[in-house]
């Protein structure tokens, strides 16, 4: 249980056990991102488990039955947030291969913590906004600036908030209330809520910069 309404923690014990690993300062590059893909299963397990489903006949090797797949009529969009939403969009993509991926760049100016856009490959023309499922995808929520530009994009475009999940790895509480002020029915779904944000706008005790730990950048 937490105080927000549609922030969901998935505190399995592998999320926990992994989280540690990739905590830890002295985890290396390949195993902070082996671990985070173990995580990102049971997230995606949690992000994933409402979608609708419809009935369909189909034939086993042994008789008719019927049985059940997920709407048709619906689009799943996975938009990962350059860069370190990667790690999760191969995962996201290998269990719902029949996604499109959108991908959305987004860096941080390191002065007033704001988002910068460099690249967003949403089309301006969105049909039936209201049969998409969007699935916004970044490791870190922290002052929840990228996460409100993102999904301003999709509700912008008409797509019910209903519809739209942020799945972060760890979440700062002063991001979550801001999301959650903006946008009240947009579903989180994170591994951890953690403590604070630093006066750098880094979540404590958090894990770092994601992007540089994830594609070894990290300068000491
Ligand atoms: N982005 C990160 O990678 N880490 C933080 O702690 C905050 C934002």
């Amino acid at each position: 249980m937490n105080k927000y309404n549609n922030v969901f923690v998935v505190n399995h014990p592998l999320c926990c056990h992994n989280l540690s690993i990739i905590r830890n300062k002295a985890t290396n590059a390949e195993v902070f991102r082996n671990a985070i893909r173990r995580i990102t299963y049971l997230l995606f397990y949690k992000a994933t488990e409402d979608l609708e489903l419809e009935d369909v006949n189909i034939e086993t090797p042994l008789e008719k039955c019927q049985s059940k797949m997920l709407k048709a009529d619906k689009e799943i969009i996975i938009a990962p947030i350059l860069r370190a939403g990667l790690i999760f969009s191969d995962i996201a993509n290998e269990i719902m291969p029949f996604a499109t991926v959108r991908h959305i760049g987004m860096y941080r100016d390191e002065e007033t913590l704001t988002p910068v856009w460099y690249y967003n490959k949403i089309p301006v023309e969105f049909e039936n906004p209201e049969s998409k499922i969007i699935l916004i995808l970044d490791p870190m929520l922290a002052t929840g600036n990228s996460a409100i530009e993102s999904i301003k994009l999709f509700a912008n475009k008409k797509v019910p908030q209903k519809n739209i999940r942020f799945v972060s790895l760890i979440s700062a509480p002063e991001g979550l209330d801001n999301v959650q002020k903006y946008y009240p029915d947009v579903k989180i779904i994170t591994a951890s809520i953690d403590n604070c944000l630093n006066k750098h706008g880094y979540i404590r005790p958090g894990l770092g910069d994601a992007g540089d730990r994830i594609f070894n950048t990290v300068e000491n």
